[in-house]
């Protein structure tokens, strides 16, 4: 197999305050890493309310949008964009489900996690969504070009 146009697909993938603060941002970068996906954007930032708001504009009125804000803005958020096939969907199954409780062992929320409301870490559930959020939360200048110094086939 080769490294086809395929291999560039991008994901906007976030550690939320609770994960920053309980020592998760290693353990959540080995694994994308070790499974083989690129880092290609990182950033430590604590969101601002119209970044928060932006960034979850699909939840505007819901119940637990205020909550969700005001926690994502509330700390220290580890913004990266991550490359490789299929990262989107397949970041999505790393994640686990949106319930923690719901999460498969193996998967982030669900070996570490418990709350809804406190599930670490968010990923793009789509090509849009990821298009649209690695706009608002990085520059393209942020972003690094680079193919991986080894083999063809270590992306
Ligand atoms: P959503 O985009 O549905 O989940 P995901 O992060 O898996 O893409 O919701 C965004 C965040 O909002 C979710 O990570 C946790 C929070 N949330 C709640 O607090 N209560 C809820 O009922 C839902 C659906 C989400
Ligand atoms: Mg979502």
């Amino acid at each position: 197999f080769a490294a086809g146009p395929s291999t560039k697909e991008r994901s906007f993938i976030a550690i939320k305050p609770d994960g920053v603060h309980r020592g998760m941002i290693s353990n959540i970068i080995s694994r994308f890493e070790q499974k083989g996906y690129k880092l290609v954007g990182i950033k430590v930032i604590v969101p601002g309310m119209d970044l928060a708001k932006a960034h979850y504009a699909e939840h505007e009125g819901k119940p637990f949008f205020n909550k969700l804000t005001s926690f994502l803005t509330s700390g220290p958020v580890v913004a990266m964009v991550w490359e490789g096939k299929e990262v989107i969907k397949y970041g999505r199954t790393m994640i686990g489900a949106t319930n923690p409780l719901a999460s498969a062992p193996g998967t982030i929320r669900g070996d570490f996690c418990v709350d809804m409301g406190r599930n670490m870490i968010h990923g793009s559930d789509g090509p849009e969504s990821a298009q649209r959020e690695i706009a608002l939360w990085f520059q393209p200048s942020e972003i690094a070009e680079y193919e991986s110094a080894t083999q063809s086939w270590v992306y």
